[in-house]
């Protein structure tokens, strides 16, 4: 076991004060890596408790209940007509594929898959990251290119390699043919007549913003200190002591900006260059959105190209490659260890498959061209 020798508490104090530089400025457009460095007193001893120095943890916090949104008010209604839409098949092309099909929310928000099978199998060039606490990202997309979950549903109902829908009326066709959605859509949105496009995107957002994961870690930030064990409290001291909170951290662990993949050493698939592929700012090249670690003992493989799914690799690979520093099976044990204790549990009911509408003559029929 590691001690905390005052050495210890004062390089932790100058990784809180960079983490900290960090993420007070989390803008979705500031492409930057902080190099700022702050001298503050090392935190007093007697915040320790359970091994871990209480007075480093700041950097985190623990989830909110809900995700609540001032633009997308939640009603239990909406909620429940989001979950529908999450996993109504009928909005694919060949009624084949929902939302749920690739972030299948019985198995933490994933598929599973390093790229995952769209309209007639055909597979995108990006891991399908999990949408649980995804609404507490500053963006949406490895790349961050939907600003929030809201606009970001639209997405994937029309992508032609992934849902496939032609257009937006064809959607809008589908939900208006069935007397249950139309129903469900009035009581929800009373100042539409009929079911549109927008509105399923608002509904599924009012869902996906109830998909919140407390866990181990948030009862252990709460006070609990028997919340994590001895390897994930020394885990916890590892992660920070090597720097992985530089970029992971805050309520998400992560999702609070934009880090070069490859910043002290180039990563090694360069076919996807991230925020470049959107802004074609040469400052954008390998710039991704740093991924919440909520989780993610449960969402691999990992990486945007779904590099490995083995998690002990995925952190050494991380260490060697933002960090320049090599991790042994030692070092990387505990910080798997306390990983782990991320992993959290969703609502419930929300999890659950939904009864759907039933479907009418009038309901468009499944198209596999
Ligand atoms: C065929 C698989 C597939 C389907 C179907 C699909 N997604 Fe995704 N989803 C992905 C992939 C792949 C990404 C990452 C793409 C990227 O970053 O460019 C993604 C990204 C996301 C994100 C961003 C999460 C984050 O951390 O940035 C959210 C939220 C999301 N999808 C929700 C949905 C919803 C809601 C639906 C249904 C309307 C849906 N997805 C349908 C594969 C899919
Ligand atoms: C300089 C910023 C930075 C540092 C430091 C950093 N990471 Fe990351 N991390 C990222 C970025 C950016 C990604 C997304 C990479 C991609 O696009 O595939 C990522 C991805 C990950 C993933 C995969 C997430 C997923 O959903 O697939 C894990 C696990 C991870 N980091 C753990 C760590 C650990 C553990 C450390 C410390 C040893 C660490 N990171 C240090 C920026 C950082």
């Amino acid at each position: 076991m590691m001690q905390t020798t005052p050495v210890r508490l004062m390089l932790l104090s100058a990784l809180v004060a960079l983490a900290a530089a960090c993420t007070e400025k989390p803008e979705a457009d500031k492409a930057t890596t902080s190099t700022k460095t702050d001298t503050k007193a090392a935190a007093p001893a007697d915040g320790k408790k359970g091994g871990v120095d209480r007075a480093s943890l700041g950097m985190f916090k623990a989830l909110p209940a809900d995700m609540a949104s001032e633009a997308n008010p939640s009603t239990p209604e909406k909620v429940a007509l989001g979950h529908q839409l999450y996993f109504d098949k009928r909005l694919s092309k060949n009624h084949d594929i929902s939302c749920n099909s690739c972030h299948n929310v019985a198995a933490f928000g994933v598929d599973g898959e390093p790229t995952s099978p769209g309209h007639k199998g055909q597979r995108g060039g990006r891991n399908s990251p999990t949408v649980m606490n995804a609404a507490l990202h500053i963006s949406q997309f490895w790349d961050g290119r939907a600003k929030d979950v809201e606009e970001q549903a639209k997405g994937p109902v029309l992508n032609p390699i992934e849902m496939a829908m032609p257009d937006a009326k064809r959607v809008e066709e589908t939900l208006a043919s069935m007397p249950e959605y139309v129903t469900a859509f009035k009581k929800v949105f009373p100042k539409a007549d009929k079911p549109t496009f927008d509105n399923m995107a608002l509904a599924i957002a009012a869902y996906e913003r109830k998909l919140v994961t407390p866990s181990p870690f948030d009862a252990y930030l709460k006070g609990d200190d028997k919340a994590l064990n001895a390897a994930q409290q020394q885990g916890l001291q590892d992660f920070i002591a090597t720097g992985c909170t530089t970029c992971h951290s805050g309520v998400a662990i992560g999702g609070g900006m934009y880090q070069k993949l490859g910043l002290v050493s180039p990563w090694p698939n360069q076919k996807d260059q991230g925020r470049f592929e959107v802004t074609k700012n040469d400052a954008d090249k390998m710039m991704f959105k740093v991924p919440s670690l909520r989780n993610i003992a449960k969402t691999g493989p990992y990486f945007h190209d779904g590099a490995t799914k083995d998690l002990g690799e995925a952190v050494k690979l991380m260490a060697k490659h933002q960090l320049g520093k090599e991790l042994d099976d030692a070092k990387t044990k505990p910080i798997v260890a306390f990983l782990e204790s991320l992993t959290g549990t969703a609502p419930a009911d929300l999890t659950k498959t939904p009864k759907l509408p039933a479907s009418t003559d009038k309901t468009p029929k499944p198209d596999p061209s």
